[in-house]
């Protein structure tokens, strides 16, 4: 069975790399806040604003919970690895590739992306989000198996360094 789970910050390409993999490799993608919103069929801004963030973490848990033994490439939401729960929970995948990018290229990537609005950026400021930012480092590679900078290549390339990385 191949798993490769995508963690990182906001903005650092997890859907995007995700898909790439999905292709080169022929697995299921699978999204993690794309589960949650179809669950409950209500968009994670509507989330956030009717049952606060604390829910959104719960059904966050259960969603990752239920994809121990799936095949294929996974995308996490940003703030997957804030529990306890869910931290144990991402040690037993296979693969968990964790994308690093510069603070401000991720904002300025979150402010383009119309699609995705993403409520704990719309609801911080610009320092308190870095400061989000930088508490979640350490997480993010205590969870990780491989580490990968997202920046200043192209969708593919980094898709072919995971997978020479991962060896799959
Ligand atoms: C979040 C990241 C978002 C989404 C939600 C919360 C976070 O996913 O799960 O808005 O706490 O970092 P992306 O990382 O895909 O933007």
């Amino acid at each position: 069975m191949q798993q490769i789970v995508l963690v990182g910050f906001m903005g650092a390409g997890k859907t995007t790399i995700g898909h790439e993999l999905a292709t080169i490799l022929q697995l299921p993608l699978i999204d993690t806040d794309q589960l949650i919103e179809e669950r409950v069929n209500q968009t994670i801004p509507e989330i956030f604003e009717q049952y606060g963030e604390s829910y959104f973490r719960e059904l966050e848990a259960q969603v990752l919970a239920s994809l121990n033994d799936q095949e294929g490439i996974i995308s996490t939401g940003g703030g997957i690895v804030l529990q306890e729960a869910t931290r144990q929970q991402l040690k037993n995948f296979q693969h968990v590739v964790y994308l690093t990018v510069p603070f401000k290229e991720l904002v300025t990537r979150i402010k383009n992306d119309s699609q995705n609005l993403r409520p704990l950026f719309l609801n911080h400021t610009q320092q308190d989000f870095q400061k989000v930012y930088e508490s979640r480092a350490s997480l993010y590679e205590a969870v990780s198996t491989i580490e990968i900078e997202n920046t200043g290549k192209i969708v593919e390339t980094i898709a072919n360094e995971i997978i020479d990385r991962v060896g799959v």
